[in-house]
């Protein structure tokens, strides 16, 4: 992975005067590693053998897995398996609530030849338990329990939580979530590593590149360290007005990418009146919609372009249309080489505004890579958090909402919750 940050608006002197925190902030983390606090930097070091036996005795069985889960127990799993293997058929994510999008996995999938992984760090996330429980209904007339029971992987916190109490009454398969392991820095875990290795993801490749990134990103020097260059330019850059971080990978493979991150970059870092609001976009698709606003809008955003050097695939375009002239430079070219094209004209166009941003480039797109940019980008994230003076690891704002739906479906024990609800906005 290649960083450049030559159009950060950023130089090397300013990183330099801030490279006392950034070392500071990695001895905050190694120190909270030590504890035993923080475990997504343990990851990369873990054995994949338990994954890869479960994959293989439920793909005897089955062809098709449907991921049930929300958040960081779905977004890493589906990021890494659309960036190393593109779209796949036989792959389905249940994460929204929403009975339209049930409706559309379930009359796509034959039910007897999926394999369901449940993904809940906490084992009680409404959205996930209701697709569950939605699931076994909507199943009941193609097969029962015992049947169902089979297909199923519960990934969950190996002693606490509903969904563990379930494992162990039902010998249901299970896998772990670390308790010492948020879920959006929980990719590297079995929560993205079985669902990657049952749809033929190296896993074991992955990891490879998140160690090289341990490595790396634990380094001291701050302009050797990508993690550390990613979270001083962004701190940097937020000191400055720069209030939005926009990730624009130009790589439809890596479009997941970028949902990813806004997860981990808003939910760890928006915390007492601070935080930079990630925002997610698609070159050269957003081209067409929304550089006029990074170029000519306001300049309170920092962009990160990603780009992959070596394209598995590429097509020629025709060597058509003589007749008009406007085509003709097309001619000959292939479409990376338009791509590419596109995202040096982009960055043209940023520097000539006075837009800042840094540029990744990845050689190829696959398993190592993507090993290396989870791990470099959760590492920044952490560091970020010590640079903001916040706690990177937890959400305690995202419970508020959660307890008033709870009062509202009647769940024992929210029923202030409810109350409370109702004098704050009309339910009815
Ligand atoms: O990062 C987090 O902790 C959250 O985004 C969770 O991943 C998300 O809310 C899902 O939680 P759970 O895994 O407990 O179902």
């Amino acid at each position: 992975m290649k960083l450049n940050y030559l159009h950060a608006h950023i130089d090397r002197s300013e990183l330099l005067s801030i490279s006392r925190h950034l070392k500071e902030a990695l001895s905050w983390l190694r120190e909270l590693v030590e504890k035993k606090e923080v475990g997504f930097t343990e990851l990369p070091f873990s054995s994949t053998e338990h994954i890869k036996a479960l994959v293989e005795k439920k793909r005897r069985f089955t062809d098709t897995l449907v991921l049930i889960g929300i958040g960081g127990s779905s977004l890493g799993a589906e990021c890494l398996i659309n960036a190393v293997k593109g779209r796949c058929s036989s792959f389905f994510v249940l994460d929204n609530a929403d009975p339209d999008k049930f409706a559309s996995v379930i009359s796509s999938i034959d039910l007897r030849r999926c394999c369901f992984n449940v993904v809940s760090k906490s084992g009680s996330t409404a959205e996930t338990i209701a697709n569950f429980m939605a699931l076994i209904e909507a199943a009941k007339d193609k097969m029962g329990w015992e049947e169902l029971k089979k297909r199923l992987v519960i990934t969950t916190d190996p002693e606490k939580g509903s969904l563990r109490e379930l494992c162990q009454k039902e010998s249901i398969d299970s896998l772990s979530v670390p308790p010492n392991v948020a879920g959006r820095y929980s990719v590297l875990s079995d929560v993205g590593l079985f669902p990657a290795e049952y749809m033929g993801v190296n896993t074991d490749k992955t990891l490879n590149g998140a160690k090289k990134a341990h490595k790396d990103t634990f380094k001291d020097a701050p302009l050797e360290n990508p993690a550390l260059l990613i979270a001083g330019i962004h701190w940097l850059s937020y000191l400055k007005g720069k209030t939005i971080s926009v990730m624009m990978p130009y790589s439809e493979r890596l479009s997941l990418f970028a949902d990813w991150f806004r997860q981990l970059w808003a939910e760890s870092l928006g915390k007492g009146g601070r935080g930079q609001t990630p925002v997610k976009a698609l070159g050269t698709v957003d081209q067409h919609s929304q550089i006029q606003l990074y170029n000519d809008g306001p300049k309170d955003k920092i962009i990160t372009l990603i780009s992959v050097e070596k394209a598995d695939v590429d097509f020629k375009m025709g060597d058509v249309f003589e007749e008009l002239e406007s085509f003709s430079y097309l001619r000959g070219h292939t479409l990376k080489e338009l791509f590419d094209a596109e995202l040096s004209g982009t960055m043209g166009a940023f520097v000539k505004y006075g837009v800042p941003f840094i540029h990744i480039s990845i050689e190829r797109l696959d398993e190592e890579s993507m090993g290396y940019l989870f791990f470099t980008y959760e590492m920044a994230t952490a560091v970020s958090g010590f640079l903001y003076g916040i706690n990177p690891f937890d959400q305690p704002a995202v419970e508020e909402g959660k307890r008033f739906a709870y009062g509202l479906l009647g769940r024992p024990g929210f029923e202030e919750k409810r109350k409370e609800l109702e004098g704050l906005i009309s339910t009815t």
